[in-house]
């Protein structure tokens, strides 16, 4: 189905880039630019600039860019017209419904679309089938609240072999999707299909944007043959386990405004601490937490606080979440719940008020390590005090701020009364060995733009030729400028002197928009562009300085205030020169060829001479303080 053009262009100025990419990425205000981190490759220091102005992105570490559409498109894999939806949806504009384009619909929309449907599907069992009540009585008795229950999109999945399977048939949606989105698992024997999920209460799982992509699915009853409290949907291209958390979609609002991320382990620990307002939760549901989910909290807030059990606080898991943490430049606290409650279950008892108190009191993983050492006895004997100053040591070793490092050392020797000078010797000895960060191999990214050439050579590798710093500037300017530039631009040279082939692509786009007459721009440009290498080639020439000019500095000209017309006309008189440069070679290629073959030359002397008549003239006209090409 087609979206008309004006739809689109409504959808587009109804979404303001930064609107877009702040529901995705934390962004602080730089200039006139916003900045944050690349959700597109790992970085700890943000190289990823939006532009209000210009209504694109771009990454300064690895390349990537675009308009609100394709960073839609790119992070959630989708095509443009899913993009679109999903930009319209957001801004709440309704677009025609579709009649049945399900077959050209990507593997992944369709994945996003089965899980919908999956999700309604078991919604409405939960809300009104008799076998449901039980499910909705069992969520009650939790104490999930009506409200809870329809924000969260609780449901039952029917205890039955294909339910769901014939739902979805019904609804016209091909089995193979089904199977690859784990709903539903094939017979060993081969013979069919069944129902992954039978009679039990499902949790939804959302990608940060709110698409249900998997379920949690909790056993509610005593005589349920699978094994396992709760059964959780594979890994599918769509529900990438270690790259998502539950709960995030709900809570992440929360987290910037709190600009910490409170980190339990169960659904049902979220839901209830959710319920008593204290919406900045996110749980990594029972597995251990990866670097990416750092990273994805990362771009959110910079504070994670643990809450763990007495139990499980000082288990291994724990502290290898704590440490991965703090690797990855992010604070950490770690709040310890009585033995014997989880969040759920305290929450229950005691209300959200006392659970928000539990977080107050929320100690550094210096507390917290020295805290389970002692508990484990350790701190008793000199051995064991030096293995957990060490352990501790090794820890303040992960970060890579070494203002951090030295404030730690300083607190753990004035705690333990170790000379500082130890402690540091110990350290250091750490970082020597390569320290975690050095051990990975990472490069820091420059905190600002920065030359943006060098990060450009070292991060994305183009199999094509440099593009000449003339035909940037001239790309550059008519995309920034419009159709006065590019009509100006075209009335004195022509597409063939591009002799950059991406560049000539570029431009004839730029030339069929001004001619199109509809009124465009750079962030326009970009939606009739589908292969990401050109989108990036486009927003790496709007987010970079004009190059040509900056020679320009010498003469005393304000590169920001020079008139874009006095640029474009030195660009083309740049480009002149060399065209005219190249014809002279080939004339006297010619020539000699011509002589060899005992040819008259005259004609060949009198285009040599025209040809640096020409050139001459061009050298008295264009550059500052000189005549005007125009
Ligand atoms: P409730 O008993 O419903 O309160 O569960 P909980 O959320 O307190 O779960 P628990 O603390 O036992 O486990 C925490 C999380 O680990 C759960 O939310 C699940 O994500 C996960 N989990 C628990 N049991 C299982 C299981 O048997 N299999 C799998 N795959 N995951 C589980
Ligand atoms: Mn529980």
């Amino acid at each position: 189905m087609r979206i008309p053009e004006t739809k689109i262009d409504e959808i587009r100025s109804a979404s303001d880039i930064v609107d877009v990419i702040s529901s995705y990425v934390s962004l602080k205000k730089r200039g006139k630019n916003f900045l944050g981190l690349c959700p597109f490759h790992k970085e700890k220091t943000p190289s990823f600039n939006v532009s209000p102005d210009k209504q694109m992105y771009h990454c300064f570490g690895c390349g990537v860019g675009g308009n609100a559409f394709t960073f839609v498109m790119e992070l959630e894999k989708v095509s443009f017209i899913e993009a679109v939806r999903t930009l319209a949806d957001r801004a709440g504009i309704a677009l025609p419904t579709e009649g049945g384009d399900t077959t050209q619909a990507t593997e992944n929309e369709g994945l996003y679309n089965v899980c919908r449907l999956a999700g309604l599907h078991f919604h409405e069992n939960l809300m009104s089938t008799v076998e449901g009540k039980l499910a909705l009585e069992y969520f009650h008795h939790r104490g999930f609240a009506d409200e809870t229950i329809r924000k969260f999109g609780l449901g039952y999945s029917m205890n039955s072999w294909d339910d769901l399977l014939k739902h979805a048939q019904a609804k016209g949606i091909d089995t193979t999707i089904l199977e690859k989105a784990g709903l539903v698992i094939r017979r060993e024997d081969n013979s069919g299909l069944y129902d992954r999920f039978r009679g039990r209460a499902m949790f939804p799982i959302f990608s940060p944007s709110g698409r249900p992509i998997g379920f949690g699915a909790r056993k509610m009853r005593e005589d349920d043959p699978v094994p396992g409290k709760y059964i959780n949907s594979p890994e599918t291209p769509v529900y990438i386990k270690s790259q998502n958390l539950y709960g995030l979609f709900h809570a992440k609002d929360a987290i910037r405004e709190k600009e910490n991320a409170i980190l339990v382990e169960g659904y049902a620990d979220l839901i209830s601490v959710f319920q008593a307002g204290i919406e900045n939760i996110i749980a990594s549901s029972g597995t251990a937490l990866t670097e990416e989910q750092i990273l994805l909290i990362g771009r959110y807030a910079k504070n994670i606080t643990l809450v763990y059990d007495a139990d499980s606080a000082g288990s291994k898991a724990t502290m290898r979440g704590v440490d991965m943490i703090i690797e990855n430049g992010l604070e950490v606290k770690v709040a310890e719940l009585p033995a014997g409650e989880d969040p759920d279950s305290f929450v229950r008892k005691h209300g959200g008020k006392e659970f928000q108190k539990l977080l107050d009191g929320a100690v550094t993983f210096l507390d917290f390590k020295a805290r389970s050492f002692q508990q484990q006895g350790l701190l008793e004997t000199p051995e064991g005090q030096t293995r957990a100053v060490r352990s501790i040591v090794e820890t303040i070793a992960r970060m890579s701020d070494e203002l951090k490092r030295n404030f730690y050392i300083k607190s753990v020797g004035e705690k333990y009364g170790i000379y500082e000078t130890v402690l540091f010797r110990e350290m250091e000895k750490l970082i020597g060995k390569g320290g975690a960060r050095a051990q990975r191999g990472e490069r820091r990214p420059s905190p600002t733009m920065g030359p943006p050439e060098v990060q450009r050579q070292e991060e994305t590798t183009p199999a094509t030729v440099p593009l000449p710093a003339t035909e940037r500037d001239l790309i550059k300017l008519m995309l920034e400028h419009g159709d006065d530039m590019v009509g100006f631009v075209f009335s004195h040279i022509g597409p063939e002197m591009f002799s950059h082939p991406r560049g000539r692509d570029v431009i004839k786009r730029i030339r069929a928009c001004a001619e199109s007459g509809r009124s465009w721009d750079a962030a326009a440009l970009l939606n009739e562009i589908d292969e990401p290498d050109l989108r990036r080639f486009i927003t790496d020439i709007t987010f970079n300085k004009y190059e040509v000019s900056r020679g320009w500095a010498e003469f005393g000209t304000v590169l920001e205030e020079a008139d874009p017309v006095v640029i474009a006309e030195h660009c083309i008189l740049i480009m002149r020169r060399q065209e005219l440069d190249r014809m002279l070679e080939e004339n006297q290629r010619r020539m000699k060829d011509a002589a060899a073959r005992g040819e008259h030359l005259r004609e060949y002397m009198e285009q040599h001479q025209t040809l640096l008549r020409e050139k001459k003239e061009l050298e008295t006209i264009g550059s500052p303080g000189k005549k005007s090409l125009a």
